[in-house]
C-alpha cells in the first residue's frame, strides 16, 4: 500500500506477474545453467527475486544493459512483448531509464489497444518514485494514451504526487482531463480534488469544489470527511461562511480538524460567544480523568479569534479561556493547513488511556522508501 500525500492508495507493490518472467529472463540473460535446477528445486521464484533484489545485484549489473538493449529494440521497431515491458519497468532506476520506459509504453499502447495487463498504475508509480511528476502529468493527459490509464488508480497517484510537490494547477488540469474523458472519480479522487481546490484558493476552485461535492451528494456517492473538511476550509478562506456552515453540517465527527474548523466557523460567522463556550468545555474535558483525547486548538486560530473581538466585551472572557487552554497544553503550533494536509492518523483506539498523539513527520519530508513500505 502506498501512503503519501493526502491519500492512501492501495496498489500491489510487487506485481506478481513480473516475478516468474523476471527470474526466467534473468536466468536467460546470465545463462545460469549450473544453478538453474538448484533454483527450481530449492528456491521459489519469488524468494529468488527477493534475494536478488535485496542485494541490488541484478539491477546494478544488468539493469542498465537491459534498458539500453531495449532502447535499441524500440528503434528497430520490433514487436514489444508484455513480459519484457514488465521487466523494463521493474528495472527503471533513473529519469534516463524512464525515457526509454515512456517510449516503450507509448509503443506498447499503440500496438495493444486492448492489452490485458494494465501498466498504467505501475508506470505512474515509477514516475512518483523517481520524482517525474511532469512526465506523469503529461502522460496521464495525453490523448494518444487514452485507454492506457483506464481507471482512477493511476490518476489518483498522479494527482497525489502533483499535490505533494505543490503543482496544484497541473493537478487541477489532470482532474479536468479525467472529467472530460469520463473517468469516474472514487472517493479518494474527490478528496484530492477538494484538497487541490483548497490549495488553489480561487473563486473558480471554490466553485469547482462545491459542484463536485454537490454532484457526489446528489448521486449518492460517499464523500469522505476529509473531503468535506477541505471544502469547509476553502469556503472559509473564500469568506463564504454560509457555504462553510452548510458543508460543515454534513460532517459527523469530533476529530481535531473538525473541532478546529468549528471554532473558526463560529468566529467567522460572528458567533464568538458560542466559540468561547466550546473552548471552555474543551478545557473542562481536559480536567476530567476521561479516556478522551484532550481537544487541541491551533494557535493561529486563537489569534484569529483575538483579532475579531479586540475591544469587545467578550475579549476578557476569551483571553481567560485561551490562557486556560495554554496551561492545559491544549494549544498547538500546528496551523489548520498543517492539520488538513497531514497524514490521517491511525484509527482511534477506543478505551485506551490517552497518550499524547505521536507527532508524525510530514509525509512529504519522509524518505520515499519508508512511506512505501510503512503499511
Ligand atoms: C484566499 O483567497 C482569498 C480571496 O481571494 C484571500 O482574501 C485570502 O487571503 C486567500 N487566503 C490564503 C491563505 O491565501
Amino acid at each position: 500500500m502506498i501512503k503519501r500525500g493526502v491519500v492512501v492508495i492501495h496498489l500491489p507493490f510487487v506485481y506478481e506477474g513480473v516475478v516468474s518472467s523476471f527470474v526466467s529472463m534473468a536466468l536467460r540473460l546470465f545463462s545460469f545453467s549450473g544453478c538453474r535446477s538448484f533454483l527450481r528445486e530449492h528456491i521459489s521464484p519469488k524468494a529468488t527475486l527477493c534475494a536478488l533484489r535485496q542485494s541490488g545485484w541484478i539491477e546494478s549489473r544488468l539493469g542498465g544493459n537491459f534498458i539500453e538493449l531495449y532502447g535499441h529494440k524500440l528503434q528497430r521497431n520490433s514487436l514489444l512483448l508484455q513480459d519484457e515491458l514488465h521487466v523494463l519497468l521493474h528495472l527503471c532506476r533513473s529519469a534516463e531509464d524512464m525515457k526509454t520506459a515512456r517510449d516503450a509504453v507509448y509503443r506498447y499502447h499503440a500496438e495493444n489497444r486492448n492489452g490485458k495487463y494494465k501498466f498504467g498504475p505501475v508506470f505512474i508509480r515509477l514516475c512518483y518514485e523517481l520524482g517525474l511528476e511532469k512526465m506523469a502529468a503529461a502522460t496521464l493527459t495525453d490523448k494518444e494514451m487514452r485507454g492506457f490509464f483506464s481507471d482512477f488508480t493511476s490518476f489518483n497517484i498522479g494527482i497525489d504526487m502533483l499535490f505533494v510537490k505543490g503543482y496544484y494547477d497541473d493537478a487541477l488540469e489532470v482532474l479536468q482531463f479525467m472529467r472530460r474523458q469520463r473517468v469516474p472519480f472514487n472517493k479518494e479522487t474527490l478528496m484530492l480534488a477538494s484538497a487541490v481546490c483548497y490549495k488553489l484558493n480561487t473563486t473558480e476552485s471554490h466553485a469547482i469544489c462545491t459542484s463536485l461535492i454537490e454532484e457526489a451528494q446528489v448521486k449518492g456517492r460517499s464523500v469522505t470527511r476529509h473531503a468535506y473538511c477541505f471544502a469547509v476550509a476553502l469556503a472559509l478562506k473564500q469568506n463564504d461562511v454560509q457555504r462553510a456552515q452548510a458543508l460543515f453540517a454534513q460532517i459527523v465527527s469530533t476529530d481535531r480538524i473538525c473541532q478546529n474548523l468549528k471554532i473558526l466557523l463560529l468566529v467567522m460567522s460572528g458567533a464568538t460567544q458560542e466559540a468561547i463556550v466550546d473552548l471552555s468545555s474543551a478545557v473542562q474535558l481536559s480536567k476530567s480523568p476521561s479516556f478522551f483525547r484532550k481537544p487541541e486548538f491551533s494557535q493561529e486560530l486563537l489569534d484569529q479569534m483575538r483579532l475579531r473581538i479586540v475591544g469587545e466585551a467578550q475579549a476578557t472572557e476569551a483571553e481567560q479561556v485561551i490562557s486556560e487552554l495554554e496551561r492545559a497544553g491544549q494549544v498547538t503550533r500546528q496551523t489548520l493547513d498543517d492539520m488538513l494536509c497531514h497524514t490521517p492518523t491511525a484509527p482511534k483506539r477506543k478505551m485506551a488511556p490517552i497518550v499524547r498523539e505521536k507527532r508524525t513527520s510530514r509525509r512529504i519530508r519522509k524518505p520515499l522508501h519508508s512511506t512505501l513500505t510503512s503499511e
